[in-house]
């Protein structure tokens, strides 16, 4: 598909410029690396919290019902495409109100954006192959789910400090490689078919490089601006409180409706 083709180049591209940042071998602070992996101890409580969610249990089990499962993948893709936008435009706002000395570290997290701006309309295409109505997903209201997690990107993104952001760009970065690799496992084993997978397989790849720019982007903005550590641990701690588990709720509401449950 021609534009996975172009995220794909985009990642690749903003991968490349975020490794010229350190000359080769030059290893970040130890503070930065320590700031690092209490985001991923974070990131690690976050994984736990939703294995251990009702939900996560019943995608696992075996015997749940394939069309069950077929129903909760179809309208959580329907969240992706409400809340994606959103998502995408607070970035690019954030970014934009980078220091203006520092096109080095806008420039990668704008490619990375980019290459993030239609995968809102990729999760569409899966949940239309689900059975899903194009009007419907374009004309409906947005869940409230959906619309806390848009208004806690686009508050974030406008008004806390610039690099809030990447306190919820870390966490939605590194979880998703995570939830679809598990994601990918459970359709197999209940039958959910492949050709509604484009979301899910494009994302258990891509985006270990996207976690991997990201933990690199948040050294070094942390080794320039110490003071930046504060504000990402905001943007994680509103993050966690809207996303992943209240938008699966609200699309089990959907799903259970669809399947007269
Ligand atoms: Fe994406
Ligand atoms: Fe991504």
């Amino acid at each position: 598909m021609s534009s996975n083709h172009f995220g794909s180049t985009l990642a690749a591209e903003a991968d490349e410029i975020s490794q010229s940042i350190k000359p080769r071998g030059k290893q970040f602070t130890d503070e930065a690396e320590a700031f690092v992996q209490t985001l991923d101890r974070r990131v690690a409580e976050m994984m736990s919290s939703v294995e251990n969610s009702e939900l996560y249990q019943l995608i696992a089990n075996p015997s749940t019902d394939p069309k069950f499962v077929a129903a909760m993948v179809k309208y959580v893709l329907l969240e992706v495409f409400s809340y994606g936008p959103h998502v995408t435009e607070a970035t690019f706002t954030a970014i934009g109100r980078f220091p203006k000395d520092r096109p080095d570290l806008m420039k990668p997290l704008i490619l990375h954006d980019l290459s993030e701006v239609d995968h809102g309309e990729l999760a569409l295409k899966d949940y239309l192959k689900l059975g899903g109505s194009e009007e419907e997903a374009r004309s409906r209201r947005m869940t409230p789910s959906s619309f806390n997690m848009a208004a806690t990107c686009r508050r974030i993104g406008e008004a806390e400090s610039p690099f809030a952001f990447l306190g919820y760009m870390y966490p939605f970065e590194t979880l998703t490689p995570l939830l679809t690799e598990r994601a990918k496992a459970f359709l197999q084993m209940h039958g959910f078919p492949m050709e509604a997978r484009v979301f899910i397989d494009t994302h258990a790849e891509e985006d270990i490089g996207h976690a991997n720019l990201l933990a690199l982007m948040v050294k070094r903005v942390v080794e320039d601006y110490p003071e930046a550590k504060g504000d990402i641990l905001f943007g994680f701690d509103c993050f966690e409180r809207v996303y992943p588990l209240p938008i699966w709720e609200d699309a089990l509401i959907h799903a259970k409706a669809e399947l007269g449950l």
